[in-house]
């Protein structure tokens, strides 16, 4: 199995907003617009354009020639912008195989390379495993865990904020 991360381009767009609403969104932020819609699609492919390798990498997951998933790492600002973070999330028909394990490992070489960052902070909520060991597997570090920090699905979650340091 080969895992690649390419670069999204416009014609991706109706599979973007196809996967956009299948992901299972139980730990992922309120940010992603549910439902995803062709406006969400045109605006975030818009974004992504005028940003990659400038304020963040974006990339589309491929294997096999499929696209199976996203990753990206955004750059912060004002005083937090030599800081990141990291999200992703995958089809549920390809979890458990290694591939968000391998593609973070990928993300973080291009995003220390392409952007002015000294560190990448990915935070989970506590409940979520799989995307915990994801991270510990790129050595990142548990670096603290803010307490009742996020309310999704009416349900109240630790945060883990972990790092890590070029
Ligand atoms: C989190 C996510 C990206 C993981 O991707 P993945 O490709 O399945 O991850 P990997 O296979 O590389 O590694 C996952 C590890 O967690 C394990 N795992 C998966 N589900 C688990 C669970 N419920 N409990 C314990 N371990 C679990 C896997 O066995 C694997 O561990 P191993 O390498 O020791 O066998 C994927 O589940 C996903 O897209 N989830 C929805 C979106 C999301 O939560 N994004 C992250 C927000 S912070």
């Amino acid at each position: 199995m080969k895992i690649k991360l390419k670069k999204w381009s416009f014609e991706d767009k109706e599979f973007l907003i196809k996967m956009c609403n299948t992901i299972d969104r139980n730990y992922l932020s309120d940010r992603l617009p549910n439902p995803y819609t062709n406006e969400s699609a045109k605006w975030w492919l818009n974004m992504v354009k005028e940003n990659d390798e400038k304020k963040g990498v974006f990339r589309k997951i491929v294997v096999d020639g499929k696209i199976i998933g996203t990753i990206s790492v955004e750059q912060k600002e004002d005083v937090y912008r030599k800081d990141s973070e990291i999200g992703y999330y995958l089809l549920q028909e390809v979890y458990s195989k290694g591939i968000m394990t391998e593609a973070v490992r990928q993300i973080c070489e291009i995003a220390f390379e392409k952007l002015d960052i000294i560190r990448i902070t990915g935070m989970v909520y506590e409940p979520n495993i799989a995307s915990r060991k994801v991270l510990e597997k790129n050595n990142f570090l548990l670096e603290g865990i803010m307490k009742k920090a996020v309310i999704k699905n009416k349900n109240i979650y630790d945060l883990c904020i972990y790092g890590k340091v070029r």
